[in-house]
């Protein structure tokens, strides 16, 4: 497949973002990686939006990528996203980069209830697309962007973090050479306490509420079921969920009018198998894992970074003072 605007193979596209994610893990573990040899040596010319969790990736290191453009609404945003991709071009929004022919994909690394207006933006423009997760929270907009991204042809990715988990790639392996013998079980778990909460210093940035203020657990469950699903490549079918909330003020009054911080599912999945899934904001434990149960050689037990020291000291300024000074620090740190 090949898009006629910018002359980019489907292949040539997903082998730079390929390399893109597997050097962002190289940086992000101790194990090094082998240089493999470039399958072609077409540079992606992308543009990156989103100056917070969208520094922290890799693509001005991709021999396949170039950095055109980058872009944030806040000025200081912009200049550190500049400074990390050493790139000339700053753009005073997304709308305004993806006018940019020479722009060929975007990274959209945007607040996530604006993903799915922006990858619209993009593909209307003729980009093909990698976006932060979730790709989207109505089904109704999963919907556009399925019918825009097969009529355009143009490449969508979701950069879902727990799918290239070193222990994930491995499972996939050990599944796809059938070593598990019959899956049955899976339990996926992202934990990460106090976000969304009034004293989540992520839920505001210069005392107004971000987007983080009140998110509903289940709206973000692919660091979760990106285990499952990633592993087995199964669906998932069918869900019972139950849930919980606290009295904090933030689940009285939210742009989403959740008064849920703590939600477990139990879906059936296409393989006939199970996956139960948690997702909570208010626990004793952070981090992504997922313990499994297959009838036949246990996988590799599969946990993330903890989330919150996983950022470096490379990370940007606003993101290493994520909580707010009156938060109890938590004791178990
Ligand atoms: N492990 C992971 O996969 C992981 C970790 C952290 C964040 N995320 C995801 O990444 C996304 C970004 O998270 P964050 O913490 O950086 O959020 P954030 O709200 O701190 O940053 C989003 C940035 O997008 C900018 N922005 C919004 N609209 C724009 C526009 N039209 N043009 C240009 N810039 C625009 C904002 O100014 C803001 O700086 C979220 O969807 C989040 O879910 C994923």
């Amino acid at each position: 497949m090949s898009d006629a605007r910018t002359n980019l193979s489907r292949r040539d596209f997903l082998g730079a973002m390929t390399s893109a994610a597997l050097l962002g893990m190289a940086s992000a573990g101790p194990t090094s990686l082998a240089a493999a040899p470039l399958a072609s040596d077409r540079r992606v010319r992308i543009g990156v939006v989103g100056g917070n969790f969208g520094t922290q990736w890799q693509w001005h290191l991709d021999p396949n990528c170039i950095v055109e453009a980058v872009s944030d609404l806040r000025p200081d945003r912009r200049q550190y996203l500049q400074q990390v991709y050493k790139c000339e071009k700053p753009y005073e929004s997304l709308e305004k980069l993806v006018l940019d022919p020479k722009v060929e994909a975007v990274a959209v690394f945007t607040g996530a209830p604006d993903h799915a207006r922006h990858v619209l933006e993009c593909f209307k423009q003729g980009k093909h697309v990698i976006s932060a997760v979730p790709a989207c929270l109505t089904l109704e907009d999963a919907r556009k962007m399925k019918e825009a991204k097969e009529r355009t042809g143009l490449t969508y990715m979701m950069a879902e973090t727990s799918y290239y988990r070193w222990p994930t790639i491995l499972a996939r392996q050990l599944w796809k050479e059938k070593r598990f013998g019959r899956f049955l079980y899976s339990e996926v778990e992202y934990y990460h306490n106090m976000i969304g909460a009034e004293r989540d210093g992520l839920s505001f940035d210069q005392g107004k509420r971000t987007w983080r203020y009140g998110y509903p657990p289940m709206l973000y469950p692919t660091h979760s079921t990106g285990f499952h699903v990633g592993v087995t490549g199964e669906r998932l079918t069918g869900v019972s969920c139950l849930a919980w909330g606290d009295d904090d003020p933030a689940l009285k009054d939210n742009d989403y009018q959740s008064p849920w911080c703590n939600q477990s599912a139990l879906f059936k999945t296409s393989g006939a198998n199970i996956c139960r899934c948690n997702v909570f904001w208010r626990v004793h434990s952070d981090g992504e894992r997922a313990p499994s149960c297959p009838s036949r050689c246990a996988w590799p037990r599969v946990t993330g970074t903890p989330t919150v020291s996983s950022r470096t000291s490379s990370s940007p300024p606003w993101s290493r003072t994520a909580r707010r000074p009156w938060t109890c620090t938590r004791p178990w740190r």
